[in-house]
């Protein structure tokens, strides 16, 4: 058996449904477009929990996502959906990129969340790109954009207000969105959830909690990911 394909940190599998995919997460944890690389014996476990809880908590919320149900610890049943190739990020406290970008210290609170678009190919690197280029590369229409800022700002809220509960700050975050292969006037939420995608700070301590652990030598990389599954799953009771 191949998948149908393989990412950096998943692979995705035909099922018997022709509208549905089986999602797997691998141990992979990659870095730097790639460059670095480890493998961790419980990440595909842990980020599949964490995603999980926090996709049916969305859905709840009334946010249409690709998820469907879980099937083991490290498969997940979605959706086919035909990614945008347009990664959404939100930003409510400098960090990472947007640090390196302008200059700003890492940790400033903004006054209202950043809204960004980066284009979705490793072979470039995902640069930042905005709202023109997106029209002109026909990643999505002017219609489509107006619905992933507003999706993406609506998932903030609920993200930064259930995280909080968790005692975490959620600082940014990217989010990847898909046309349903079974309707494609509709948009969903796809890709995971996850502290691979994520930056958790904890509210007390300014500890990070997610994948800038791997990224900056920082150790305890899967203590940090188990925690944060510890406090999701503590806070939905
Ligand atoms: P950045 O500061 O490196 O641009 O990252 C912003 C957020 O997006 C951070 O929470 C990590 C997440 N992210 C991904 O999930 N995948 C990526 O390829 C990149 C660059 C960032
Ligand atoms: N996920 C990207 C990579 O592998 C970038 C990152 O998360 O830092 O390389």
């Amino acid at each position: 058996m191949t998948p149908l394909y393989e990412g950096k940190s998943k692979r995705l599998w035909a099922t018997e449904n022709p509208d549905t995919l089986r999602m797997e997460f691998k141990n992979d944890a990659t870095a730097f477009n790639g460059e670095k690389k480890e493998s961790f014996d419980k990440k595909g476990r842990l980020n599949n929990a964490i995603s999980t809880l926090i996709y049916v908590m969305l859905e709840k919320e009334g946010i249409p996502t690709h998820f469907v149900r879980e099937i083991d610890e490290t498969n997940v049943e979605v959706k086919k959906v035909d990614i945008l190739m347009v990664e959404v990020i939100v930003r409510n406290v400098a960090a990472g990129s947007f640090c390196k970008r302008t200059g700003m210290a890492e940790g400033h609170v903004f006054s209202q969340p950043i809204v960004e678009f980066s284009y979705k190919s490793d072979e470039l690197g995902d640069p930042l790109i905005n709202d023109d280029y997106i029209r002109e590369m026909h990643l999505a229409t002017p219609e489509d954009l107006v619905h992933l800022r507003t999706s993406a700002l609506k998932v903030n809220d609920l993200l930064s207000a259930f995280f909080a509960k968790c005692g975490l700050k959620l600082v940014d975050f990217k989010l990847e969105f898909g046309r349903l292969a079974s309707d494609p006037s509709v948009i969903v939420l796809a890709d995971e959830i996850s502290p691979d995608g994520c930056r958790l700070w904890d509210l007390k301590t300014g500890e990070k909690m997610d994948k800038d652990r791997f990224r900056r030598n920082l150790g305890n990389v899967m203590e940090a990911y188990e925690e944060v599954l510890g406090r999701v799953k503590e806070t939905l009771g």
